[in-house]
């Protein structure tokens, strides 16, 4: 007979599963949260506490947990079939849905390939790109650009071309070697904003001009640097870089992952600037953040290149077992359905205005050192000296413990190191995030005023 007791399950937690990105030594002894339900913007525990979902389920929840038409449209896929394979043959909702994420992407990106996570749509972006310039005569363009700090997944490919140092630096025997260009985060420079974003610019150009055509891509996430702590490039920076990139024919690969589907308060980054990417990776809120699909958006051109006759072998030789999953075709469906029903673009970039107002609070406590924001994805960064932006001892886990205390005070979020994160779904009404950053609030204040 199962045990289905908070007590019981974690006994089980421990015994049989390994959490990801979590010290397993640690994390049994933070008497760690076990979801049962989720409904709108909350979550609730086994032992019937409910949380506000502070992050999104890890950017992911648009519309709110069990919302209805996404749970319908995944019971109606249901009644017809769960999953079949994509590998030469087709299913109903990858197609559909393809035909929607081309119609609603920017005009550069007509393809779409599937995959199962973000991680994965990069992998997919990286290897397609390396083998374009191979399949159209430029074999000498196999190295990759990215920013220093930035992320981009946990498969090899993706984390050759991230850039945290923590996440990649054991592994580095197995990484390729990637370029890493600065990234112009002017809280963390010594200096003016105006200098940091000339410095970065100004390496970025020498990297071109001396690396420039033997360069496939650049991979860049547009707009916010989220697993580094979500880190703002300044108005008018993507467009630049892109440009650069653009005029030494280096591709752009676009990784909405964490910004796509309304995140940034447009529907994906790029908008906001006008970028075309040539390859685009997609995840996370691509479901309304309810199943594993993610997809790699590239435009004619790469595809073409991949044609020709079976006997040349030009195909693209890369597929997973679940591409183009019907369930999840079928629920991202239904979330861009609603996305433009509601009209939630426009609803995020406003509701991102009251967002802004209600942190002004927060960056006036005493040991924020900044407070970052983009639409719906924010950045609380702690410092144990405003003033001159000196952060606290690593080895204090400030951050973690405000995120203890956001717990107990009924709002579940993660941080990036000492910098809390803040990513409401999409669909928080301003009551609701106004009482999500009351805790924060609260929390943040109670966990630093004792140091
Ligand atoms: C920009 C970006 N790319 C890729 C990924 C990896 O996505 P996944 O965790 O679904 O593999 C993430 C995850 O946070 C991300 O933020």
């Amino acid at each position: 007979m199962d045990d289905f007791t908070y007590e019981g399950l974690l006994q089980k937690n421990s015994e049989f599963l390994w959490n990801p990105f979590t010290q397993m030594s640690q994390y049994l002894h933070d008497t760690p949260v076990i979801i049962e339900t989720g409904d709108g913007v909350t979550l609730t525990d086994i032992n019937g506490k409910t949380y506000f979902d502070g992050n999104s389920s890890l950017w992911l929840n648009v519309h709110g947990h069990r919302q209805n038409e996404l749970d319908q449209a995944l019971r109606d896929q249901l009644d017809k079939i769960a999953h079949s394979t994509l590998l030469g043959m087709a299913n109903i909702p990858a197609i559909l849905l393809a035909e929607q994420l081309v119609k609603i992407s920017p005009d550069s990106v007509n393809k779409v390939f599937y995959s199962d996570s973000g991680a994965t749509a990069v992998e997919i972006a990286i290897k397609m790109a390396f083998a374009y310039w191979k399949r159209v005569g430029h074999p000498e363009r196999k190295k990759f650009l990215a920013f220093k700090d930035g992320y981009h997944g946990d498969t090899v490919a993706a984390m050759s071309v991230g850039g945290i140092g923590l996440y990649r630096e054991e592994f580095g025997p197995l990484l390729f070697d990637a370029i890493h260009t600065p990234f112009p985060y002017a809280y963390g420079f010594d200096g003016s904003a105006e200098e940091c974003v000339s410095l970065c610019l100004e390496n970025l150009e020498s990297t071109l001009n001396n690396e420039g055509d033997q360069i496939a891509a650049f991979v860049i996430e547009p707009l916010v640097q989220g697993a580094a702590g979500m880190r703002m490039m300044p108005e008018g920076f993507l467009s630049k870089i892109t440009q650069m990139a653009k005029e030494s024919g280096v591709l752009v690969i676009a990784d909405e992952v964490a910004t796509g589907f309304c995140r940034t308060g447009e529907l994906f980054a790029v908008n906001h600037e006008g970028v075309l990417p040539d390859i685009m990776a997609v995840g996370k809120g691509l479901t309304g953040g309810y199943l594993p699909l993610a997809a790699t958006l590239v435009s004619d051109k790469i595809y073409e290149a991949f044609l020709g006759s079976p006997g040349e072998q030009k195909a693209f030789y890369h597929g997973h077992s679940f591409t183009g999953n019907q369930l999840g075709c079928a629920v991202a469906l239904k979330n861009l359905e609603l996305t433009e029903k509601d009209d939630l673009t426009r609803q995020v970039a406003g509701k991102s205005l009251s967002l802004s107002l209600l942190l002004n609070g927060i960056a006036e406590l005493e040991h924020v050192g900044e407070v970052r924001q983009k639409g719906f994805m924010v950045g609380i960064e702690l410092a144990q000296s405003k003033k001159d932006r000196r952060p606290f001892p690593a080895g204090e886990l400030t951050g973690h413990k405000v995120c203890l205390s956001c717990r107990e005070l009924g709002l579940l979020t993660r941080p990036l190191g000492d910098v809390v994160v803040f990513l409401p779904p999409l669909t928080s009404t301003v009551e609701e995030l106004s009482e999500m950053t009351a805790i924060l609030t609260e929390a943040i204040a109670k966990t630093t005023r004792t140091k």
